[in-house]
């Protein structure tokens, strides 16, 4: 008889349970019925006093929760900018939890630090950023805006004379910080977050797409701060950083750039256009468990200057940047102990190349086309220019879009959300997931289409 050790046993028991279930993921309804959502209600439990078996808590785990997952990873979510997760980063990311490492100091974890930091390059190379651009793994794009926007605190505080790090806020000199009127939420989080105030900002009016009118920028004068967007949540659209960086860079402004998934518009010949100027800007915010396609948490800050990230990040000035033969993570980031989540950015990019990376990308951009293009052939009007990965729908008012989309989530077929574009509700489709194929995208339209015409 070939016993297999208890370790052997529990995790071919998690492999097997994984891959059952992304195999499933394609198949069945896209949102948890009714009924695996009701029994998740089976897990609230009181905490148990003698504990349970290893593998009766994984197969609880799955029995219960798989069912009660949206499919997420499946081909035919398309409810937020999300990815969902390549096969070989699922694999790697497996892998890197079995070493169970603290990327702290690269001295204690060469492996994972020398492989973030290689990842680090070849995204500093795939975006265009200059030599000498610093960067952190965070867990997403709200805490790389968070962390790029603390480095953009310490540069201008410290070139009008003041340590932030050291005396905070109060009593420090004026800052201006400008903003575009469609700032992801996100931003303006992390600018409270960093005791900059989510309302002390200078908003900046938009366009019928959601870019910002540079030409309505304020005067600049004395510290400021201006935060740019690359890729609009709800059409896609980008601020046109080149103009933003021309008229604010002069006056020693620095410029932030939320590119949570639109910066990996720069990996496309056809798409880069969109991204012009934005190697002028000052910090850069990004995910790659958006269109990457990697595990959650996968976020990037990328810093100009290394120094100020790492002025605002390292624990201390004492060993700050002393060990230039190797990249210490935790001076880059606002964890110290953390997973080596970059090992995952590190096996997509290595996975893909920088071709894999354009065909996901131009591929993603093409089934947005076809969305579009398929509603409006159907009738339906769709109120955004499709730049990128975005589609906005509309079903003709309000109460009969958010019908329509209800109808839609419920049949199970795919799964798209509600918005409301600049005063209008729209059904919003995102189009990021590596698994989506030509037959997803059409099935999908098929039966939402099928859907809006049996209810309006
Ligand atoms: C432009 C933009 N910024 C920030 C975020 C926040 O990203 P995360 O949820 O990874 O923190 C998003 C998420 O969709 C986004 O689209």
């Amino acid at each position: 008889m070939n016993e297999k050790d208890p370790l052997t046993t529990l995790l071919d028991d998690a492999a097997r349970r994984g891959i059952a279930y992304r195999q499933s993921c394609g198949d069945r309804a896209v949102a948890p019925s009714e009924t695996a959502v009701a029994a998740v209600q089976r897990l609230v439990e009181p905490f148990s006093e003698e504990g349970r078996p290893d593998e009766e808590v994984l197969a609880l785990l799955d029995e219960i929760g798989s069912p009660a997952t949206m499919a997420m990873a499946g081909p035919r979510f398309f409810g937020f900018v999300i990815g969902g997760s390549l096969p070989v980063t699922v694999a790697t990311n497996w892998l890197s939890t079995a070493w169970d490492q603290n990327v702290v100091m690269h001295e204690v974890t060469p492996a994972t630090a020398t492989v973030e930091k290689v990842a680090i390059d070849w995204m500093v190379d795939l975006f265009g950023f200059p030599a000498g651009t610093g960067a952190g793994f965070v867990t997403g794009a709200t805490v790389a805006n968070f962390t790029a926007l603390a480095a953009a605190r310490h540069r201008v505080f410290e070139d009008a004379g003041w340590n932030v790090e050291a005396d905070g806020l109060i009593g420090a000199p004026p800052v201006t910080l400008i903003v575009s009127n469609e700032a992801h939420p996100t931003l303006f989080k992390s600018l409270g977050m960093l005791g900059l105030g989510r309302e002390r900002v200078v908003r900046v009016p938009t366009d019928g797409q959601g870019r910002m009118i540079s030409s309505e920028l304020p005067d600049i004068d004395g510290p400021t701060i201006v935060c740019t967007q690359a890729g609009n949540i709800n059409t896609g659209a980008f601020d046109p950083i080149a103009d933003i960086c021309a008229a604010a860079k002069p006056h020693g402004a620095w410029v932030h750039v939320d590119g949570a998934f639109g910066l990996w518009a720069e990996a496309s010949a056809a798409h880069r256009s969109l991204t012009a100027g934005m190697q002028q800007a000052d910090s850069w915010a990004t995910d790659a468990h958006k269109w990457l396609n990697v595990p959650y948490d996968g976020g990037i800050a990328f810093v100009r200057n290394a120094s100020d990230l790492a002025a605002s990040m390292a624990i201390t000035a004492d060993y700050l940047l002393t060990d230039t033969e190797h990249r210490n993570p935790s001076d880059y980031t606002p964890e110290l102990s953390r997973r080596g989540r970059g090992v995952d950015v590190w096996a997509a990019l290595l996975s893909l190349g920088r071709k894999g990376v354009e065909e996901l990308v131009d591929r993603c951009c093409r089934h947005a086309r076809r969305f579009a293009e398929g509603f409006s052939e159907a009738g339906f009007e769709v109120l955004n220019d499709v730049v990128l990965n975005q589609v906005l729908v509309d079903f003709g008012n309000d109460a009969d879009t958010r019908r329509v989309i209800d109808a839609i989530q419920a049949e199970g077929t795919c799964w798209c959300g509600v918005t409301v574009w600049q005063g209008r509700t729209a059904m919003r489709i995102s189009v990021s997931n590596w698994a989506t194929t030509n037959e997803d995208v059409e099935k999908s339209l098929s039966a939402m289409i099928a859907v809006a015409r049996r209810l309006v």
